[in-house]
């Protein structure tokens, strides 16, 4: 740790030198998709609703469900139907307004409110299917932010809501909330930097008895001098009701939190400690995992690492040793655990070691005032096999988005990852997950995503990738920036044409030789003698040369295609 972090001061000194030290080597791009090729794929802009001169998107977040795409600009939510393949322009099948009338912004600049607005889709499929607005209303208080900018996540679990947000105008309370459904609203204590110090919450997850919560935030736990910003993953049970009337009532018994250790190992630990973006659970080598992609911190060089990590490790840390600071100004350390009460906080009533209690109301005043105090864990969770899966660090941008296709390739045990960047560009990259060695991952393509010609670019910031949506059946990968989302093949197999050997050492699992001597996508169930691919090598050594017609040819075409 330290090493690296006296490197990133002394960086501007010595540049390659320092690097040599802390940072590992960036792998070159098998092929790059530039913006010539780029520009041809199709955008969405969203729709005008009045003065198309003031129209701007301001991307919000999309969801897929079923065939149906959910994007939220501003005010506005849009459905895209995935059935149909677009050309020129991606095109919404409906969209829904939401006119702040001037009575609610007054309102809402007043007290606060704002109403919910795509986390209610998922609680409601016949919304859902037609984007009909149903009339009910509820207060946006402690489920949506003032502002756009500020950081929300939104599930439904059980018929109850759950959210991770600022409550209030200076963003000072940040909360995670429960309401809806029976039993009363729960949420983390108000203005305790214990629980959670100026958070930028990522994602919320489903899994078990539990809510899973993935953020970032200050460190408190951080002894060196200046603000250090972790990653974490904070675990509440769904069952819970909150505590007594002397301890925690109204608020959760079982909220604990722990830091994610995405590390280079060397002599040297490099962290990458601010969490981007992560996927939901998926399942590789058969294993509940989530992969996330992490940078450097924001005011030092920018690096950026891709890391997975098991559930059954983050469950590991979880039943582990909490952390405590004795007095204000010591150093943090390990609760011993016979210092932990019974039944154990964190624990879900009904269940395990709380077996023995009906609801968290019951929990003896011990447990609850232990937990109210201890809700960080001592370890971090470790990543599949202690280091990233990929890294990116001789570049100005950092990583900020992640999708991963997990059944990648004819036989679907290939695992794919797609990585957006402030650059616009898209990295894609095959993840070497069996055996378990993710070092050696692969940079499949480069691709320049961004079009700055259709997209109204206002500011170097409109670049930067927001959030990336596969969609496996389509074989498409939704690329989301401010002003526009941009539709993108998974892969580019025709671009190496009647190349043979382009085309295996392309390594790409969605593309092979096929019978009629042509580079093209294979699909699962194709017959396996129908084409010829090497994705574990790329070994063209037998094969000649094409001396570029293919490429040129082709892009020749595509400028044909789509001409400025
Ligand atoms: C639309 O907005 C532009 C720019 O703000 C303005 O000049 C124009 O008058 C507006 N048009 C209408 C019909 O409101
Ligand atoms: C992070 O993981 C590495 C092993 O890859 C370990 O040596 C290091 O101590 C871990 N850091 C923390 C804070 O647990
Ligand atoms: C995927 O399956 C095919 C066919 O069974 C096999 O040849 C290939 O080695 C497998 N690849 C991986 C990474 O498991
Ligand atoms: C990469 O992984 C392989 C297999 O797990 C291992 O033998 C090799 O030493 C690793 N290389 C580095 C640089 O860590």
């Amino acid at each position: 740790m330290r090493l690296p972090l006296l490197c990133a001061s002394v960086m501007l000194m010595s540049l390659s030198q320092c690097r040599a030290v802390s940072f590992p080597e960036d792998e070159d791009p098998i092929n790059i998709v530039d913006y010539h090729y780029s520009r041809q794929y199709p955008v969405f802009r969203g729709r005008p609703s009045g003065n198309e001169s003031q129209h701007r998107l301001d991307f919000q977040l999309m969801l897929k469900i079923r065939d149906t795409l959910y994007i939220a600009g501003r005010d506005q939510v849009y459905t895209v139907n995935l059935n149909e393949v677009p050309k020129s322009e991606v095109t919404p099948s409906r969209k829904l307004t939401w006119r702040s009338r001037q009575q609610d912004r007054e309102n809402c600049a007043m007290k606060g409110k704002h109403k919910v607005s795509l986390s209610i889709f998922e609680k409601r499929q016949r919304y859902l299917s037609t984007l009909d607005y149903d009339g009910e209303e509820i207060s946006g208080l402690a489920r949506c932010p003032f502002d756009a900018r500020q950081t929300n996540v939104a599930l439904f679990a059980d018929g109850k809501l759950y959210s991770a947000t600022v409550a209030d105008f200076l963003a000072s309370d940040a909360v995670i909330y429960r309401s809806m459904g029976d039993g009363s609203a729960l949420r983390t204590i108000k203005y305790d930097s214990k629980w959670i110090k100026e958070p930028h919450f990522l994602h919320a997850i489903e899994y078990g008895n539990y809510v899973y919560f993935f953020f970032r935030e200050i460190a408190v736990e951080h002894n060196n001098i200046g603000k250090a910003v972790y990653s974490r993953v904070a675990r509440i049970c769904k069952n819970d009701m909150g505590g007594s009337q002397r301890v925690l009532e109204k608020h959760w018994t079982s909220f604990l939190k722990a830091r994610l250790n995405c590390s280079v190992p060397g002599d040297s630990f490099f962290y990458f400690d601010v969490l981007q973006s992560i996927t939901d659970i998926i399942e590789i080598n058969g294993i509940p995992t989530v992969v996330g992609v992490f940078t450097t911190q924001l005011n030092s060089i920018p690096g950026s690492a891709v890391c997975a990590f098991s559930m059954d490790d983050i469950e590991k840390v979880f039943k582990g040793r909490f952390k405590e600071q004795k007095t204000p100004d010591s150093v943090w350390t390990a609760v011993p655990e016979d210092k932990v009460p019974k039944p154990r906080p964190g624990c879900c009533a009904k269940h395990g070691l709380a077996e023995a209690y009906k609801t968290s109301i019951d929990f003896p005043d011990e447990t609850l005032s232990f937990i109210k105090s201890h809700p960080l864990m001592d370890s971090a969770v470790p990543s599949i096999i202690e280091e990233p899966w990929f890294t990116k660090t001789r570049v100005r941008y950092r990583l900020t988005a992640i999708a991963v296709d997990h059944a990648a390739g004819p036989h679907q045990n290939y695992t794919v990852i797609f990585v957006g960047s402030e650059a616009g560009v898209v990295l894609k990259i095959l993840a070497k997950t069996r055996p378990f060695s993710l070092n050696d991952s692969v940079l499949l393509e480069e691709i320049e995503a961004y079009n700055h010609a259709k997209c109204n670019a206002e500011n170097e910031d409109d670049r930067r990738v927001i959030s990336l949506q596969l969609d496996r059946d389509h074989h498409a990968l939704f690329v989301a920036f401010s002003s526009c989302v941009i539709r993108i093949p998974l892969s580019r197999c025709e671009r190496h044409g009647s190349c043979k050997k382009a085309c295996i050492a392309s390594r790409d699992p969605y593309c092979g030789w096929l019978d009629h001597e042509v580079c093209g996508r294979v699909t699962p169930g194709m017959p396996t003698g129908g084409y010829v691919q090497d994705v574990e090598y790329g070994n063209t050594a037998q094969l000649g040369d094409c001396h570029g017609k293919t490429y040129s040819l082709f892009i020749e075409t595509s400028f044909i295609k789509e001409p400025d």
